[in-house]
């Protein structure tokens, strides 16, 4: 399972590829916002000089005609722009046509098998199932991953799965033991998945140790 980071803070996408485990990015309006900066110019920062790997922009129509359009301007700004695009009947349309074009697309608030298995079949790159929301409403959003991944095997269907709202770092173990191809996390989250207290009790005795010697 790969990571990427969810977030359009410059800072934050610097710090969590300045570790080295950075495959992508994933944003969204309501991350866009928090900025206060143009949406276009900070596309073409994260793409210029963070990184080369899939970075998802959303789109904020919800006709197909309208999704196309904010599509090809969005795509426009570097070769490894992903549209996002939500789980909409529209969305769909959208989704069919940009897979027509070669264009990478994200399908988002995926919150049922059925939907991941329409983005696919319309030819998404990704589907992003939605597990923080899901547990939030007293549902399994682990249980969802498993369903897809075990769907898209038996159909032989190559879209990734990109498990989203990850809240915790248990969400991201079981997300690698379910089959997810990718998770987004935010920095918190992935800064998270490297604190151990043995770890940090090990290296407090070992520089003790070090101190102590004649
Ligand atoms: C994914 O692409 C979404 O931007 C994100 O994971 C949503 O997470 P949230 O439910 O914490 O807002």
């Amino acid at each position: 399972m790969k990571f990427f980071i969810d977030t359009a803070n410059i800072d934050e996408i610097r710090e969590a590829n300045a570790l080295g485990v950075l495959a992508g990015v994933t944003t969204n309006p309501s991350l866009v916002a928090k900025e206060g900066v143009s949406f276009h110019d900070r596309l073409k920062e994260i793409t210029t000089e963070v990184t080369e790997g899939s970075v998802s922009a959303e789109v904020i129509s919800e006709d197909a005609e309208g999704m196309l359009k904010e599509a090809e301007e969005l795509a426009a700004i570097a070769p490894n722009i992903t549209i996002k695009v939500p789980m909409t009947l529209e969305g769909l349309k959208a989704v069919k046509k940009l897979s027509d074009q070669n264009i990478k697309t994200n399908v988002t608030l995926i919150f049922s098998a059925n939907q991941a298995l329409l983005a696919a079949r319309a030819g998404a790159t990704y589907v992003s199932p939605f597990l923080g929301r899901l547990d939030d409403i007293g549902q399994n959003g682990m249980t969802l991953v498993a369903q897809v991944r075990e769907i898209f095997d038996i159909h032989g269907i190559d879209t990734e799965i990109i498990a989203a709202s990850v809240r915790h770092p248990m969400h991201v173990t079981d997300a690698a033991l379910n089959g997810a191809h990718i998770a987004t996390v935010p920095l918190k989250v992935l800064q998270g998945l490297v604190k151990h207290p043995l770890t940090d009790q090990g290296i407090e005795k070992f520089l003790a140790d070090w101190n102590q010697q004649k």
